[in-house]
């Protein structure tokens, strides 16, 4: 599952714990985690721009459901929502195919709550929840059971204590323990003794979150890895990918099938106005004649203004990662996590001569270099958007790194910042 899933999924639920609204921006299917939250007391709504709006009552204040809770087969959905119902005064029935993990009906007992389940195994699953949770401290063997332990913990009175064995959270737990942050709880998380112990105060005064669609920006030279890295890294945190030189790319392409000259601002300009997204799709953006032609007419300012629309528009609902020279300069500034991806001039050339030689295209390394040369300069001199490393962006030189420890690096960066 794609991080931004982890991490939303934690979101939505402590959206409906936290009083008023908040708003997540999220891929995938949070449908049955909707509903749920929907028959506990919380609303949601999808805004026009596909944003959820969740209004929620607050810790302690669920109201009891009318309905089953459907879980699904979602193992975490059900672990998320038993540690829910377990430290509420109310009475529920979960149902779905999802299976319980060994523990889990021990461990609600602990917590206060009754558990019936008429077949032996699993579901459906009656909780009656404590009218005071009580909070708990367990070795943790099993994510899920973590899960149901976190959730219940917010509404213990007192601290609930997890161990886990070895000195590496499991994703699930991480990415909760942000997010539980994000929301004003107050979790400390430290190693003791070769483990790892997380601490959570309980019955915590939940702020409301406005989670913004998650902007990555990407810039770099030529060949220094970037578009690799960028692709990966939206497909590990379920993100959009826009690799923006195809823009500058395509305007350079309809200037030449126009019979007109890159090096002529207004015939540019012109084609950056006319551009339509399905000419970024055309298969001779890549090449020689394309590659000096789009840096120059990316030199114009009056093209890169007719072009910033469309890639702000790209990332606005759902976020996205951006691959450029100006995205976390000018398009996205304020994007929370930038890259300035380097490489030294020879290991790009060299680069780019392999990726020649692999579609069996014949080129001279030498000529490669001095192209790539002439276009670094044009890049890096031009007073409109020059690329440069953002002030806050991290620099990556891929020089000695291969596409899997670039990406390694960048998305071990990503998860920490978030
Ligand atoms: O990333 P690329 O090599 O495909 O980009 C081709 C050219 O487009 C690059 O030399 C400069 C220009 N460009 C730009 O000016 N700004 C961007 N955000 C992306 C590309």
């Amino acid at each position: 599952m794609p991080y931004s899933d982890l991490a939303a999924r934690w979101a939505f639920l402590l959206a409906g714990l936290a009083i008023g609204e908040s708003r997540i921006s999220a891929r995938g299917d949070h449908s049955a985690m909707i509903a749920a939250l929907g028959a506990l007391g919380a609303t949601a709504r999808q805004a026009p721009d596909s944003t959820w709006v969740i209004n929620g009552r607050g810790i302690g204040a669920l109201t009891e459901p009318d309905t089953v809770l459907d879980v699904g087969a979602d193992g975490w959905l059900l672990a998320a929502l038993a540690g829910l119902l377990a430290s509420h005064p109310i009475f529920a029935v979960l149902t779905g195919a999802a299976s319980l993990p060994a523990g889990m009906k021990a461990m609600l007992q602990l917590i206060g709550a009754r558990v019936q389940q008429p077949a032996s195994l699993g579901m459906p699953m009656a909780i009656a929840g404590a009218r005071d949770a009580l909070p708990i401290d367990i070795e943790v063997t099993e994510t899920n059971l973590a899960v149901t332990a976190l959730v219940a913990g917010l509404n213990a009175r007192g601290t609930t204590r997890l161990a886990f064995t070895g000195t590496v959270l499991p994703p699930m737990i991480a990415h909760g323990i942000t997010t539980l942050r994000g929301f004003g709880a107050e979790v400390s998380d430290t190693v003791e003794a070769g483990q790892r112990v997380i601490l959570l105060r309980g019955q915590p005064d939940l702020r409301c979150v406005v989670r913004p669609a998650l902007v990555i920006a990407v810039d770099g030279p030529a060949a220094a890895g970037k578009g690799t890295l960028a692709r990966r890294l939206a497909a590990e945190f379920g993100l959009p990918y826009l690799d923006t030189g195809l823009l500058y790319r395509a305007v350079a392409r309809l200037v030449f099938d126009a019979g007109g000259d890159p090096g002529d601002e207004d015939a540019a300009t012109g084609a950056a106005r006319r551009l339509r997204p399905e000419d970024t799709a055309r298969s001779d953006l890549r090449g020689p004649p394309v590659d000096g032609a789009a840096s120059q007419v990316g030199a114009y300012p009056a093209v890169r203004a007719a072009l910033v629309d469309f890639q702000r528009q790209f990332a606005r609902a759902k976020g996205g990662v951006l691959d450029g020279r100006d995205i976390g300069t000018v398009i996205f500034p304020d994007a929370p996590i930038k890259f300035f991806v380097t490489a030294s001039p020879s290991a790009r050339s060299r680069r780019r001569w392999l990726e020649l030689q692999a579609r069996g295209v014949a080129a001279d390394l030498d000529q490669i270099s001095a192209d790539m040369r002439v276009r670094d300069a044009n890049d890096a001199a031009r007073a409109a958007a020059p690329m440069q490393a953002a002030a806050d962006a991290i620099l990556l030189d891929t020089t000695d790194l291969d596409a899997d420890g670039a990406f390694e690096f960048a998305a071990e960066a990503v998860r920490a910042r978030f």
